[in-house]
C-alpha cells in the first residue's frame, strides 16, 4: 500500500517531494525517487522519510521524476528493496503500488541477477523482456501479472507509461506539467483523470494518451474530483492528539450535514428490507460491531464481518439485506473486494466512508459519508467516533426517531485519562480491556488502539468470558481496564472484577456509575446510551496516545503499519 507519484514538467523534484509528503500515510518504510538526467536514469533513496529525501535531492533540477513511499510487502525494509526499481539494463525504472501475486513463477523465467527481494523488480524486468514500444511492453507484461498494481514506468529516453488494476491512480494536467499520483490530494493541477482498472496512459511533452488493456486508444473525460478535504490542523504535538480534539467538531459537522442535506433518503434500500450486514477492517470493524447493535435495537437483524474473511464468499448473501461497507479511507483492499463481491450479485451496497471520491464509493450503489475531515494519524480516532455516530443516526432515521441535537453533542467531554493511571499502565507488559455488551465492543477498540501505537500486548474480552480461559493469564504482572456504562449488567461486571482481584490482577474502572468507587475509578459522564460508546472511547484513545508518548514512540507512525491498507 505504497504511494506513488510522478511529475513531468517544471519543478518536478519539488512537486514529487510535496506529493510524497502527502502520500506518506500510505507507508513510510522507505522512500525514493528516480529521474532522467544526462541521458541516464539516476535514483535517490532513503530509509529516513520524505524530509530526508528532500534534503538529499536539494539542488537537483530535472523535468522527469517518479517517486515512491513504501509499505513493504515483499522484501525487508532495506535500501536495496526501496523503490524506484530498475530493470537489469538500467534502461527502465518503475514505482509500484500493489502485489505481483505470481512473482515467484514469473521470476523463474527471467534469467538475471536480482538485486532486491521485491516483486516490483520482477515486474519491471518482465516489462523489459516484452517487445514493441514502451506502452505495448507495459500492457503485455501486465497481462501476465496476477494481482493489483498501480505503476509508473520511466525510460532512459524519457518515455513515461502508467497503468493500474484495482489500486488507485490519478493524473492531472496543470500549467507546468502532468502529475500522477495514488491519491488526488497529492495531485498538482486542476484537470483530473481517474484511470480505470486495466487502463494505461503514456505521457509525452505534457500530452496524455489513454489506452485500454488491448492497447486501443481510448478517450477519457476529466472529472470533477473534490480535493478540499480539510487536513487535520496540527495544533498539538501529534496528528493523533489533534484528531482526538477534533472529534466533537467532526460529530457536529456530520449531524448538521445529515439534517440539512437529507442524505439518508438517497440511500437505496433493498425491497422487503429485513437485515443489515456490515463489513470492514480494524477500527472500522469495531464501529460496525457497535452499529450492528444499533440496528438490532430497532428490530433489524444485523451482523458485522471482518472484510478479509467476508471477501472469500462463504456467507450466504440475500436480497433483503443492506450491505454496509465501513471504511475511513475507502481504499482498504479487503473491504473493496468484499463490496465488489456483493455488487456482482446485484445486491444493495452502501459505502460508509470518510474520503470523498474514494474507490469504495465508486463500487457501492449508495454512499453515506462521514464528515470527520482528513485523518492522518495511523490510529483512527475521530473517524471511529463519526462511524459509530453515523450508524446510530442511520438506524434512528430508519426507525423514524428524532435525531439528537447539536447542543447534546457540544456537551460531550474530551476527557483525558488521568496522568497517574497512564503512568501505571505504561509500566505493564500485559493489559486487559474488559466490559460487557457495548462496553465489550469499546474494549476491543481500546485494546487495538493501545497495542497499535504503544506495542503493549493487550487483550480485549467480554468480561463474562474471562473464566473460560483468559483468566489464566491474569497475575500481578497484568493490569485490567474495565469499562462500565451498561446499567443492566454492571453488577455482573462487578462479580467478574472480584474474580480478577482474587487472582492479584490490578484493576482500573472507567465508568459513569459511582458503584465502582471502591476501585481505582475514572469517572465519565452519563449520556444517552447510544452516545456512551463515543463518550467512553475518547479517554481510552487518550490513554493509548499518552502511553505511547510515555514509552517514547511516535503515535502517528507506528511500526509495521500504514494508514491505508490497499493490499490484501
Ligand atoms: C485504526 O486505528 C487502524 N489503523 C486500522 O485498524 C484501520 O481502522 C483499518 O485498517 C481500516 O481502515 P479503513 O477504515 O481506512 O478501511
Ligand atoms: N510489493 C511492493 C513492495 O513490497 C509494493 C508494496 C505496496 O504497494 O504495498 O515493495
Amino acid at each position: 500500500m505504497c504511494g506513488i507519484c510522478g511529475y513531468f514538467g517544471a519543478e518536478a523534484v519539488k512537486k514529487v517531494c510535496d506529493g510524497l509528503k502527502i502520500l506518506e500515510y500510505r507507508g513510510y518504510d522507505s522512500c525514493g525517487l528516480a529521474y532522467v538526467g544526462d541521458g541516464k536514469i539516476n535514483s535517490i533513496k532513503t530509509l529516513d522519510g520524505v524530509d530526508e529525501l528532500i534534503k538529499k535531492s536539494e539542488g537537483l533540477s530535472t523535468e522527469m521524476v517518479i517517486g515512491h513511499t513504501r509499505w513493504a510487502t515483499h522484501g525487508a525494509v532495506t535500501l536495496n528493496n526501496a523503490h524506484p526499481h530498475f530493470s537489469a539494463s538500467k534502461k527502465l525504472v518503475m514505482v509500484h503500488n500493489g502485489i505481483v501475486e505470481n512473482f515467484k513463477e514469473l521470476k523463474k523465467n527471467i534469467d538475471i541477477d536480482f538485486y532486491s527481494a521485491t516483486d516490483t523488480e520482477v515486474f519491471v524486468n518482465l516489462i523489459e523482456k516484452e517487445s514493441g514500444s514502451l506502452i505495448e511492453k507495459v500492457i503485455s507484461a501486465s497481462k501476465k501479472v496476477k494481482g493489483a498494481f498501480a505503476i509508473i514506468v520511466l525510460s532512459e529516453r524519457g518515455e513515461v507509461v502508467l497503468g493500474k488494476r484495482e489500486t488507485p491512480l490519478y493524473l492531472s494536467t496543470g500549467e507546468k506539467g502532468v502529475c500522477v499520483s495514488s491519491d488526488v490530494l497529492a495531485l498538482d493541477g486542476e484537470k483530473i483523470y481517474a484511470l480505470g482498472d486495466d487502463e494505461f496512459a503514456s505521457i509525452e511533452n505534457s500530452k496524455i494518451l489513454f489506452f485500454n488493456k488491448n492497447g486501443k486508444k481510448i478517450v477519457k473525460k476529466c472529472e470533477k474530483i473534490e480535493k478540499n478535504m480539510n487536513f487535520s490542523q496540527i495544533s498539538f504535538k501529534t496528528h493523533m492528539e489533534s484528531e482526538i480534539f477534533e472529534t466533537k467538531t467532526a460529530l457536529i459537522k456530520t449531524l448538521k450535514k445529515y439534517k440539512n442535506e437529507d442524505i439518508f433518503s438517497l440511500i437505496k434500500l433493498p425491497k422487503n428490507f429485513k437485515s443489515v450486514v456490515l463489513v470492514a477492517c480494524g477500527t472500522a470493524y469495531h464501529s460496525s460491531l457497535v452499529g450492528a447493535e444499533f440496528f438490532k435495537s430497532i428490530g433489524i437483524d444485523a451482523r458485522a464481518y471482518v472484510a478479509s474473511e467476508f471477501r472469500y464468499g462463504r456467507e450466504i448473501l440475500s436480497e433483503d439485506t443492506l450491505y454496509i461497507f465501513v471504511s475511513q479511507s475507502g481504499e482498504t483492499a479487503d473491504t473493496i473486494a468484499s463490496a465488489k463481491l456483493v455488487r456482482a450479485r446485484k445486491l444493495c451496497t452502501l459505502a460508509l466512508t470518510n474520503t470523498p471520491n474514494c474507490l469504495l464509493n465508486r463500487v457501492c450503489k449508495s454512499v453515506l459519508p462521514t464528515f470527520a475531515g482528513r485523518e492522518v494519524a495511523v490510529a483512527s480516532t475521530k473517524a471511529y467516533c463519526c462511524q459509530v455516530f453515523s450508524l446510530y443516526l442511520f438506524s434512528a432515521y430508519l426507525a423514524g426517531k428524532r435525531l439528537p441535537t447539536v447542543q447534546t453533542l457540544k456537551k460531550i467531554p474530551l476527557l483525558e485519562f488521568p496522568r497517574e493511571q497512564v503512568e501505571d499502565i505504561a509500566k505493564f507488559e500485559k493489559v486487559f480491556f474488559v466490559g460487557r455488551e457495548l462496553d465489550h465492543l469499546t474494549a476491543l477498540e481500546a485494546s487495538l488502539k493501545l497495542k497499535e501505537i504503544s506495542y503493549i500486548n493487550s487483550v480485549a474480552i467480554a468480561s463474562g468470558e474471562l473464566k473460560h480461559g483468559t483468566l489464566a493469564l491474569v497475575d500481578e504482572t497484568s493490569i485490567v481496564v474495565a469499562i462500565s456504562t451498561e446499567k443492566r449488567v454492571k453488577e455482573k461486571l462487578r462479580s467478574n472484577l472480584e474474580e480478577i482481584k482474587a487472582r492479584g490482577g490490578k484493576i482500573i474502572v472507567l465508568s459513569c456509575f459511582d458503584d465502582f468507587a471502591d476501585y481505582d475509578l475514572v469517572k465519565i459522564e452519563k449520556f444517552a446510551d447510544f452516545l456512551m460508546p463515543i463518550v467512553s472511547i475518547i479517554p481510552l484513545q487518550f490513554l493509548a496516545l499518552r502511553v505511547a508518548e510515555q514509552r517514547g514512540f511516535n503515535p502517528d507512525r507506528p511500526r509495521n503499519l500504514a494508514k491505508s491498507v490497499t493490499v490484501e
